[in-house]
C-alpha cells in the first residue's frame, strides 16, 4: 500500500510518502525562520505559510518518492491537534485531494501519530513490541499511554501544566536562546556541570503518572532574575543553568517512565516520541534507567514534526478502521483533548 502523509499542524509543512514499510520520501518545510523574530510560532503566518507552499511540497514529495499520484492507495492527513487556521488548510487540501482522485482519506491524530514514528522502519512485528507503553513529550504534550495494540491508545498520564518543550522554549527564551529552546538548551549542557544549579524536584510524591513543569520554570525564572547579567555574560555559568534545567526536566521524564513500567511490568517496550525525545541526554538516562534496551525512540529527524510519522499512523488506523475507536476517526479539527476525563 503506497501512502501519502500530509502535516501542516503547527509550523512545518509536510509531506511523506510510504509504500509498506518503505519510507520512499519525506520533506519538511520548516517556517521557523518566519517565526523566530517573535520568539514562537504566530498562528496568522503558520497558516499563510502552509497554504502557499503545501502543492509544491506534495509535488516535490512525489518526484522524490519516483510515484505519481494516481499510484497513491491512501491519503493520511494530520486532522489535529493543532494550529486550526493551519490544520485547516492540511485538511482542506487532502479532502480535495482524495475527492479528485478517488482515494481513500483517514484522519490523523497528530499526538498518537508521533508514537507511531516510532515504529518507522522497525522490522519486528508488533506482537513483540506490544502490549507497550508510550510517551509523548514534545512542545504541545506530554502524553503517557499504555497500548495493547498499535491503534489502542489508553491514556494513562498526562501535563497538570506545561508540556516539557514547552518549558525548554520558554527558559530559551528567558536566557535571550533562540527558538526552539530545546536543541539550543541540549547543545549548551553539553560542556555544563549540572550539580552548580540544584533543581526542585517536581511531582515524586504519589499522584500516579502526572507531570508538572510550572515550578521548574518559575525556579529558573527566579534564578535569571536574581542574577540575569551574571548568566548571560558568563559562558561558563549559562552552560551550568541549562544543564541543571536540563537534567531535572528530562529526569522527570525518566522517573515518570520507571514508575509507569512498575505499574505495567508485563510490557514488551515503551515508545518515547515527540520533539524532546531527539534529546540525545534523555535517550542515555532511558538506556541506564529500570527499561533499559525497552525503550525504542524514532529516528531523531523523526521526532520532531514531519509526515513519515503521520503516513505510518494512517497505514495502521486505515487497516485498524473496523475495529478502532469512533474518536480516532472524527475529522474536528477544533476537537480539545479530554485529558482528565479520559486519563485514568
Ligand atoms: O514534536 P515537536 O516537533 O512539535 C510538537 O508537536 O509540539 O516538538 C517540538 C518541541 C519544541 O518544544 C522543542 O524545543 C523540543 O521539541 N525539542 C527538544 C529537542 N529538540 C526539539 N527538546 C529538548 N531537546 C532537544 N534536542
Ligand atoms: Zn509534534
Amino acid at each position: 500500500m503506497i501512502v501519502l502523509g500530509i502535516e501542516s499542524s503547527c509550523d512545518e509543512t509536510a509531506v511523506a510518502v510510504l509504500e509498506d514499510h518503505a519510507l520512499l520520501s519525506s520533506i519538511v518545510a520548516s517556517q521557523i525562520d518566519r517565526h523566530r523574530p517573535f520568539g514562537g510560532v504566530v498562528p496568522e503566518i503558520a497558516a499563510r505559510e502552509h497554504l502557499s507552499s503545501i502543492d509544491f511540497i506534495v509535488t516535490q514529495a512525489l518526484a522524490e518518492s519516483g510515484k505519481k499520484l494516481s499510484d497513491i492507495d491512501l491519503i493520511a492527513v494530520t486532522r489535529g491537534p493543532g494550529l486550526v487556521g493551519s490544520l485547516l488548510v492540511g485538511v482542506t487540501y487532502a479532502k480535495a485531494l482524495a475527492f479528485s482522485l478517488d482515494k481513500p482519506l483517514i484522519p490523523v491524530d497528530h499526538v498518537k501519530a508521533h508514537v507511531h514514528g516510532a515504529l518507522l522502519g522497525v522490522k519486528r512485528p508488533p506482537s513483540e513490541i506490544f502490549p507497550a507503553l508510550s510517551l509523548v513529550v514534545s512542545g504541545g504534550h506530554c502524553n503517557f499511554y499504555h497500548m495493547a495494540s498499535p491503534t489502542s491508545f489508553e491514556l494513562i498520564g498526562f501535563t497538570l501544566d506545561d508540556s516539557c518543550g514547552e518549558c525548554f522554549d520558554k527558559v530559551a527564551k528567558m536566557l535571550g536562546l533562540a527558538y526552539p529552546g530545546g536543541p539550543v538548551i541540549e547543545s549548551l549542557a553539553k560542556s555544563g556541570n549540572p550539580s552548580q544549579f540544584p533543581m526542585p524536584r517536581a511531582m515524586s510524591g504519589n499522584r500516579g503518572i502526572r507531570f508538572s513543569y510550572s515550578g521548574l520554570k518559575t525556579h529558573v525564572a527566579g534564578l535569571i532574575a536574581s542574577r540575569k547579567e551574571s548568566i548571560q555574560s558568563d559562558k561558563i555559568m549559562l552552560a551550568d543553568l541549562c544543564a541543571g534545567f536540563q537534567e531535572e526536566a528530562l529526569g522527570q521524564i525518566v522517573r515518570m517512565i520507571e514508575k509507569a513500567y512498575d505499574l505495567y511490568p508485563s510490557v514488551r517496550s515503551v515508545l518515547i516520541a515527540g520533539g524532546v525525545a531527539a534529546n540525545q541526554r534523555l535517550r542515555d538516562l532511558v538506556q541506564n534507567s529500570r527499561i533499559g534496551g525497552r525503550g525504542l525512540f524514532p529516528a531523531p529527524k523523526y521526532c520532531t514534526d514531519n509526515a513519515a510519522m503521520i503516513a505510518e499512523s494512517g497505514r495502521y488506523f486505515y487497516s485498524d478502521a473496523a475495529t478502532c475507536r469512533t474518536e480516532d476517526l472524527n475529522w474536528d479539527v477544533y476537537a480539545r483533548y479530554p485529558f482528565e476525563s479520559e486519563a485514568q
